[in-house]
C-alpha cells in the first residue's frame, strides 16, 4: 500500500490521526485536526551511518550550569535560582494578564546587571513596546530591541558569537519558519520555530524567554509540543479583577516544579509580594461565619489564604454548585461526606465556594479548612478568630496527614494565629511558639470543634448514632 504523505495533527493535544474528522479521538476538541506533511521513514543504511556513542558511569564531575540572576526574587526562585544559561523556558497566560510586562521587566534587570539582551515582539510594534518601558520606568535600560516574526530572521541576527545572554520571543504563536507551508501559531510552526529557536540558544548558551499563549481551557496553544521541547514551563496566572498575578513553575529541568512567584500589577508595573500571607488576608473580615483560614503550601513556601463559603437553601431541582479557585470534583466529594459521615444535611443546599484574592489551589490538604467554611455557613456560626486548618478528607470522613507540617505552622504564627486545627491524635496540645494545636481524627470531629454552642441550629439530616 502507498505511504500517505500528510496527515493530521490536532492543534490543541498534537495527537496524529491518519484521516481528517471533525474531533480529535484523543483529546475530543473539535476542529482541531490540520493537515501536515507525513515524518519522513527513517532511512535504510542509518546504522551503517552512525557512530558509537561512548557511554559514561553515573559517577563523574558534572558542572552546575552558571545562572544569570534577575534580580526579581519572585522570578528567581521560581527558575530555581535564576535563568540557566541555554535553557528555553515557556512563560504561558491568559491575555492581558501581564506575560509582556513581566518578560520586559526582568529583560530590564538583567541589562541593568550588566548581560546583553534583546526582546523581539511579534505582536505589539517598536513603538508600543517603548510607550511599556516609560510607563514602568524602564526607558534607559539597555534592552536590544525588534519587532518581527521570522524565526530566520531572529536566529541571523543573533547567531554569532557574542549572542545576547537572553533573547525574549513575545510571542512564539507569531513566529513563522519560512519554508513551511503552514500559517503562524499551527502546530507544525510552532513547533519547528521553537525547535529552531531552542537550537539555537544551546547552541550559544544564551537563555530564551517564549511567550506563550493560553487557549480557553488553560492550555498553551499546542501544549504538549511545547511542553517537552523547553525546560521550564512557567504560567502566569490571576483573576482579571485582581490585581495579585502568580507565576508558577509547572515544570522546571533546573528546579523544583510547584515553585510560585506572587506579584502585584500595578500602575508601574509587576511589584514583587514578599509576604503574601498577609496580602491574601489582608481583606479578610472577623467575626462572619463561611470563612476559614488554609494554611497552605505551593511548593517550598507556606501561604494562607482565606477560603469562603455560602450554603444556603436551594429553589432548584438540582442545587447550584460553583467554585472559583478550588476543583469542583473535590467540593462535591467534600459535600457528600459532610453528609453521609457527619450527618449534615448539606447535600441539597445551594453551595458556592471561593478561594480569596483570586488564587488557585490545587492541595487535597485544603479539604479540612473548606469543610470548615462549608459547615460555618451552613450552622452560622463563625470559626474562632486567629484559627488556621489543614488536612485531607477521605471518604470515609478520616482526617489524613499531610507534609510540611512545620512549615505551615510557622507561617501561622508568624501572621500572629494562635491556634491550628490539623491532623492527629484527638485533643488541644499547647506547642511551643505559642501556638495552640488541635488534632482531629475525623471530620465529624471538625463539626463538634465548630460548633459548640449552636446545636439548636445544627439541622442533622439523619440520627447517626441510631
Ligand atoms: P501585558 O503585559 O500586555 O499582558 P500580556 O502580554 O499577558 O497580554 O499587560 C497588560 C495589562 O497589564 C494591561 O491590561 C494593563 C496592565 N498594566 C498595568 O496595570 N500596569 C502596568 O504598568 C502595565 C505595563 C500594564
Ligand atoms: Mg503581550
Amino acid at each position: 500500500m502507498a505511504r500517505p504523505d500528510s496527515r493530521y495533527v490536532c492543534d490543541s493535544c498534537g495527537a496524529s490521526h491518519a484521516k481528517w474528522s471533525g474531533r480529535c479521538d484523543v483529546c475530543g476538541e473539535w476542529n482541531s485536526l490540520v493537515e501536515e506533511a507525513a515524518p519522513k521513514p527513517i532511512p535504510k543504511g542509518l546504522r551503517a551511518a552512525g557512530r558509537a556513542l561512548e557511554l559514561v558511569g553515573l559517577r563523574g564531575a558534572a558542572s552546575t550550569p552558571p545562572r544569570l540572576v534577575t534580580g526579581i526574587e519572585e522570578l528567581d526562585r521560581v527558575l530555581g535560582g535564576g535563568l540557566v544559561e541555554g535553557s528555553a523556558i515557556l512563560i504561558g497566560g491568559d491575555p492581558g494578564i501581564g506575560k509582556s510586562t513581566l518578560v520586559l521587566q526582568a529583560g530590564a534587570a538583567l541589562a541593568a546587571a550588566g548581560a546583553p539582551v534583546a526582546y523581539v515582539s511579534g505582536e505589539e510594534s517598536v513603538d508600543q513596546i517603548r510607550l511599556r518601558a516609560a510607563r514602568l520606568g524602564l526607558a534607559s535600560a539597555r534592552v536590544r530591541l525588534a519587532a518581527a516574526t521570522s524565526v530566520g530572521d531572529v536566529i541571523a541576527t543573533f547567531d554569532h558569537a557574542d549572542a545576547p545572554r537572553l533573547v525574549i520571543i513575545d510571542s512564539i504563536q507569531t513566529m513563522y519558519v519560512e519554508g513551511i507551508d503552514s500559517a503562524p501559531g499551527s502546530v507544525t510552526q510552532l513547533r519547528s520555530s521553537a525547535h529552531e529557536l531552542i537550537r539555537f540558544a544551546k547552541r550559544r548558551g544564551c537563555a530564551l524567554f517564549l511567550v506563550g499563549h493560553v487557549t480557553k481551557d488553560g492550555q498553551i496553544a499546542g501544549p504538549r509540543l511545547l511542553e517537552h521541547a523547553v525546560d521550564a514551563v512557567l504560567y502566569f496566572e490571576g483573576e482579571r479583577g485582581h490585581q495579585f498575578r502568580i507565576l508558577r513553575a509547572v515544570k522546571n529541568r533546573f528546579g523544583a516544579a510547584n515553585e510560585i512567584g506572587v506579584f502585584e500589577m500595578r500602575e508601574q508595573g509587576l511589584v514583587e509580594v514578599q509576604n503574601p500571607s498577609a496580602l491574601f488576608l489582608a481583606e479578610r473580615e472577623a467575626g462572619v461565619s463561611g470563612a476559614a483560614v488554609f494554611a497552605g503550601m505551593e511548593g517550598s513556601r507556606p501561604l494562607l489564604v482565606e477560603i469562603q463559603a455560602l450554603v444556603g437553601p436551594s429553589a432548584l431541582g438540582s442545587p447550584r454548585r460553583t467554585v472559583v479557585g478550588w476543583d469542583a470534583g473535590r467540593l462535591a466529594m467534600l459535600l457528600a461526606v459532610l453528609d453521609a459521615r457527619c450527618g449534615l444535611a448539606i447535600g441539597g443546599r445551594d453551595v458556592y465556594l471561593n478561594v480569596a484574592g483570586g488564587l488557585r489551589i490545587s492541595e487535597p490538604a485544603a479539604d479540612l479548612a473548606v469543610a470548615a467554611a462549608l459547615v460555618s455557613s451552613l450552622v452560622e456560626v463563625p470559626v474562632a478568630p486567629a484559627t488556621v486548618m489543614f488536612g485531607e478528607v477521605g471518604l470515609a470522613g478520616e482526617v489524613r496527614a499531610v507534609s510540611q507540617i512545620d512549615a505551615r505552622l510557622k507561617e501561622a504564627t508568624k501572621l500572629g494565629f494562635d491556634c491550628a486545627i490539623l491532623p492527629g491524635s484527638a485533643g488541644t496540645a499547647p506547642r511551643a511558639g505559642g501556638l495552640r494545636l488541635c488534632g482531629l481524627k475525623r471530620l465529624s470531629e471538625l463539626v463538634e470543634v465548630l460548633g459548640a454552642g449552636r446545636d439548636a441550629k445544627l439541622e442533622l439530616a439523619h440520627d447517626l448514632t441510631a
